[in-house]
């Protein structure tokens, strides 16, 4: 984790590795980049001339030695046309300038904000330099985790133009949001035999000593013990044994209402006996990637400590098929009562999801919101760019949709409504786990809306954004820490 700070010198005496700043199309200056302009007796615009930068967001022009300047280095980053990054924006520029520091074996940045907008702009290029230097090895071997190259970039220092308020508490929820996206990114490329529900259950005992959350793993027996009939379906065909984890952060009053988070933690999903084809099959190891928000979410707000009640609830299981596995047409009695007939055992999320929103009854909420990558039919929907929300309060959807938007992490609400009930209906239990192939999403987020009646509830499905599937990139994202983390925030 690069350590972020703010500093108060002027860019020009600033004594760091380089300096950062903003030049906007048509080469117009920044206020820092107009000051380390003067310093250098107009050095700096006469090499923006020559090398006739585009001013592009995501672009960088390193100069070296500028004359007048104590650091070694200016980078000049685009800021493109308007006055303002837009978080989208300021997240690439983030990036841009730490990938350039790694290029260079710099150590430290000196980055300046612009004058509009700087605080939202500094928070995005936290998370956006914390993902250049996010790197996975833990499955590597020894001989490649030598080689590969480290990233040099090791401190940030952010700027600020005068007179701007509240960047210190803005700088502390960045950096916990991008260390929670980090943590999350990490559980969801482990692969399932090295991420089993043993090893979530032992990651949030640690994430509890580490950040002041009282956490219980409960096993088998305890699970049976609470009914959750449901949840265990799941789990038949599996030799892993499955966890039911539940992390409590208290800041706010004793008995005030907590917001709780429900995270899918199927920690590989092969379809049971409704068993997937074999293309991809491996990117069911992130299949427990709401589950792995929860906990960067948890981190997150165990780092900010927020005057609130917030608890995390992942249910981790794998789902497998064997010959004790579930089969079409078995049903089984949930937690909350209500039988379900498993028509087929691949709409596995709902089944242990459905037990966990039962559980959190039990903390009165203000709030539950459930994370899943729950239907290939969302992706159909809406691709990688929104995630589905669903929701039966207009006030909670609007507050996520509108964290979503400020973080760029975005999210599209989706209709929830009782006309879509009827294609649940079975002639054998009070429900069947999947509708036909019709608004597949929806119909998923309806079965999951009958065990959510007794507390304002959003269900968001992160099938199509919680990781990418290919290429160079390929990998967990981190999605939606950030905007929950706001969320958090927005309620303080
Ligand atoms: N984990 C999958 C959903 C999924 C699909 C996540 C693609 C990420 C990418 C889920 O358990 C599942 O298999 N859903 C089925 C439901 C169907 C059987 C009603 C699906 O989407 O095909
Ligand atoms: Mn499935
Ligand atoms: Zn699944």
């Amino acid at each position: 984790m690069i350590d972020f700070s703010l500093r108060t010198e002027h860019p020009h005496n600033t004594k760091t590795d380089a300096v950062a700043v903003a030049v906007h199309e048509g080469q117009k200056l920044s206020w820092a980049a107009e000051e380390l302009d003067r310093a250098s007796k107009g050095a700096l615009s006469a090499a923006l001339k020559t090398a006739s930068f585009s001013c592009r967001v995501g672009a960088v022009l390193p100069l070296l030695n500028v004359a007048g300047v104590s650091a070694p280095r200016v980078y000049v980053y685009g800021a493109g046309a308007s006055s303002a990054l837009s978080a989208k924006d300021a997240r690439a520029t983030g990036k841009a300038i730490a990938s350039c520091a790694n290029e260079h074996s710099v150590g430290e940045v000196a980055v300046f904000a612009l004058s509009e907008g700087a605080v939202d702009a500094m928070t995005q290029m936290v998370l956006g330099a914390t993902d250049a230097v996010y790197r996975f090895d833990e499955t590597k071997g020894a001989a490649s985790k030598a080689k590969a190259e480290k990233p040099s970039l090791k401190r940030v220092r952010f700027g600020m133009p005068e007179g701007t308020k509240d960047a210190a508490k803005a700088l502390k929820v960045a950096v916990a949001s991008a260390a929670g996206i980090a943590f999350t990114k990490h559980l969801g490329n482990l692969p399932g035999n090295h991420c089993t529900p043993t090893r979530l259950g032992d990651e949030a005992k640690k994430l509890g000593k580490s950040h002041g959350l009282k956490v219980t793993v409960m096993d088998r027996k305890q699970i049976e013990k609470l009914g959750m009939g449901s949840f265990l379906s799941v789990t038949n065909g599996s030799d892993e044994p499955p966890r039911f984890i539940v992390m409590e952060y208290a800041g706010g009053k004793k008995g005030e209402a907590p917001t709780v988070f429900v995270g899918k933690g199927i920690t590989f999903d092969t379809g049971g006996i409704s068993l997937k084809p074999a293309a991809e099959m491996d990117h069911m190891k992130w299949d427990m990637s709401g589950a792995g928000t929860v906990f960067g979410v948890m981190r997150a707000v165990g780092e900010i400590k927020p005057k609130q009640n917030i608890v995390g609830i992942v249910a981790a299981c794998e789902n497998m098929p064997s010959g004790r596995a579930t089969k079409p047409g078995d049903v089984f009695t949930s937690m909350s009562g209500q039988t379900i007939e498993v028509l087929n055992t691949d709409a596995e999320g709902r089944l242990i999801l459905c037990d966990a929103l039962t559980y959190a009854e039990r903390f009165k909420p203000k709030a539950v919101i459930d994370i899943a990558t729950l239907t290939g039919a969302c992706v159909v929907a809406l691709g990688s760019v929104n995630a589905g929300l669903f929701s039966s309060n207009d006030k909670l959807a609007d507050d996520i949709l509108a964290s979503g938007k400020k973080m760029n992490d975005r999210f599209w609400r989706m209709p929830l409504e009782e006309d879509y009930q009827e294609a649940l209906n079975s002639n054998f239990a009070d429900m069947a786990n999947v509708a036909g192939r019709e608004g597949g999403a929806i119909t998923a987020a309806c079965f999951l809306w009958r065990f959510a009646k007794k507390y304002p509830w959003a269900h968001l499905d992160i099938a199509g954004v919680a990781y990418k599937g290919s290429g160079k990139e390929k990998g967990a994202t981190g999605r939606p820490v950030a905007a929950l983390v706001d969320y958090v925030m927005a309620n303080e």
